[in-house]
């Protein structure tokens, strides 16, 4: 009788693992059952991460954190005579990916399960590494970087997405302002793995030109998010959110109806012909990689 080998799981190194354990499981069906919409929200910054990566046809594209595959499959339209590979740690979204692109008739792309902080890349097999969103939760950015600057070749492009604080992006800070209910709530922590995991442009810098990237550049981008199409769909949504039911464990029923009116309230006043759109700024992250033999 042949018994089926175990499966061998992607190496994932031990900063890593309660994110590989949170995009692997529970947590994760809310953006596989909403994937639509969570791509969509941030539609609009999609057009200045593609227009800097500027890429061409014959680029091999590594799109690191990728996701269900927005950002890869965009890449594999423009690389028609190159290829794209997606890497994410997230097994769920990498077989949304998948499927997308076959649906999309791409067969220059392919996604493959890792953690860009130890993957074993291949050195300098990338003209260009992108990443929409996918880079903020390293539990050791500097190794990560340091991992990620080996796939690229020497004066290969970065091109890059990450969120800047909270105080800046109103699509999650709403709920921190109207779930508060007058208690002290500590924002997440800037710098730590998650959204805001490379809100410093300091860190940032130093992280990339520690990794060898050169000429590292930070573009203040803003663009709102789109949340749902009106008051009723983006209240259901963003009340489904994880951070929400979290920020409402612990008030009594009075309170929780008040910050629940107040959010509502909020939404309302973010709603108009283009659905209910929130503040939303991103830091576009460009930069070169160095030659090695200069560090
Ligand atoms: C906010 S989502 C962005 C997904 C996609 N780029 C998009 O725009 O929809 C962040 C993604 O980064 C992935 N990720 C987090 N840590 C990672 C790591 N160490 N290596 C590879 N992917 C990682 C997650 O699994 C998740 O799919």
């Amino acid at each position: 009788m042949t018994v089926p080998a175990p499966q061998p799981g992607p190496l994932v190194d031990e900063a890593n693992a309660e994110q590989f354990r949170a995009w692997n499981g529970d947590e994760v069906q809310h953006w596989v059952t909403h994937i639509d919409r969570y791509e969509a929200a941030s539609a609009r910054f999609d057009p200045w991460l593609l227009t800097a990566a500027g890429l061409t046809a014959t680029d091999r594209v590594l799109d690191v954190g990728c996701g269900a595959g927005r950002s890869s499959n965009a890449a594999a339209r423009a690389a028609v005579d190159g290829h794209v590979v997606g890497l994410d740690l997230s097994a769920p979204l990498l077989a949304l990916a998948r499927r997308r692109a076959e649906a999309a008739g791409l067969t220059n792309a392919t996604f493959v399960q890792g953690d860009a902080q130890v993957h074993p890349f291949q050195p300098a097999a990338f003209d260009v590494v992108l990443s929409r969103f996918g880079v903020m939760f390293f539990g050791d950015p500097s190794a990560a970087f340091a991992n990620i600057a080996t796939a690229v070749r020497p004066g290969g492009r970065l091109a890059m997405l990450v969120w800047q604080g909270m105080d800046r992006n109103e699509w999650l800070g709403v709920l921190f302002e109207t779930l508060a209910a007058g208690r002290p709530l500590p924002a997440p922590a800037a710098g730590a793995p998650g959204p805001f995991g490379l809100a410093d442009p300091d860190t940032v810098q130093r992280v990339l030109t520690d990794a060898g990237f050169v000429d590292v550049d930070l573009a203040d981008v803003r663009e709102p998010e789109r949340v749902g199409a009106d008051v009723d769909d983006a209240y259901a949504f963003m009340t489904s959110l994880g951070p929400t039911k979290g920020l409402l464990g612990g008030l009594d029923e009075r309170a929780r109806t008040a910050a629940l009116d107040l959010l509502r309230n909020r939404l309302a006043d973010r709603a108009g012909p283009d659905g209910v759109l929130l503040g939303a700024a991103a830091w576009l992250v460009t930069a070169r990689r160095g030659d090695l033999g200069a560090r």
